[in-house]
């Protein structure tokens, strides 16, 4: 059984960073010492073992999962049950038992925080999560672009129709500021989180700027490379935690 505050991290829009959120803003909460847990329930898309550069596969006990720990967090991943990589060819209603899976054959223990990567767009798993999940709540992810904005919103909506709370909005590539360099360019330009923000009748959380890639073969984890970077994902874990209380969600 999940406990904790369930954040998920979601969007209308595809490659606006979710994955990549999700991962960072989990191990931020980590470092600020919260038990947290992350579940990728991109089922077609699996990133998160890829992104954690994780190669070990869960063990069962009793007929129940046991997830992976890695860097003080407890990860779930389609990812895991698969062979290589392997594509997922399952139609909606599979998704909805991989769900069920996940949320009840896997021993969580207690969390402060379970963060959900969330597909893009408001199909069938942001319409599983929010029958399954009431009380989850979201942080809904877009880039400056009006285009992405756009998009982003439907998630908004969703979130709105089916009453789940929208704790706010992170704008992703918000800007790059060079090495050594005051210069600030907005490369996908500028206001689309206050927009959406605004949209939505919530608040900006986050302005999370552009940073260089890991190296080849390194995880894409932005928040042990970058100063700049590491401090935006720990005030972020930090105003969570001091608005969140935590509560049962099932
Ligand atoms: N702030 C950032 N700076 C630089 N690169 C980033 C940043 N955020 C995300 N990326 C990169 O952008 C790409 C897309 O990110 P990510 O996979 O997290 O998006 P997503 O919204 O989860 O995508 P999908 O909709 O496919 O699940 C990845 O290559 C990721 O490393
Ligand atoms: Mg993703």
């Amino acid at each position: 059984m999940l406990n904790g505050n369930v954040i998920a991290i979601t969007s209308g829009k595809g490659g606006v960073g979710k994955s990549t959120v999700a991962v960072n803003l989990a191990l931020a909460l980590a470092d600020i010492g919260k038990k947290v847990a992350l579940i990728d329930l991109d089922i077609y898309g699996y990133s998160v073992p890829k992104i954690l550069n994780i190669e070990s596969k869960p063990k069962t006990m009793n007929n129940k999962i046991i997830p992976v720990g890695h860097e003080n967090i407890t990860v779930m991943s389609m990812g895991f049950l698969l062979k290589g990589n392997d594509p997922v060819v399952w139609r909606g209603p599979m998704l909805g038992k991989m769900i069920d899976h996940f949320f009840d054959d896997v021993i969580w223990g207690k969390q402060d925080f379970v963060i959900l990567d969330l597909p893009p767009g408001t199909g069938d798993i942001a319409l599983d999560l929010h029958h399954k999940l009431p009380k989850c709540q979201e942080i809904i992810v877009t880039t400056p672009h009006p285009n992405a904005v756009h998009v982003a919103e439907r998630a908004g909506m969703m979130a709105k129709q089916t009453n789940h709370t929208i704790l706010g909005v992170i704008e992703n590539m918000s800007y790059f500021s060079p090495p050594n360099s005051e210069e600030v360019y907005h490369l996908f330009g500028k206001g689309g989180g206050e927009t959406l923000a605004s949209n939505l009748d919530t608040n900006l959380l986050a302005s999370i700027p552009l940073v260089h890639p890991q190296a080849d073969g390194e995880p894409s984890v932005l928040l042990t490379q970058d100063e700049q970077l590491a401090s935006v994902y720990h005030s972020l874990a930090t105003n969570l935690v001091e608005t969140l209380t935590c509560e049962e969600v099932k």
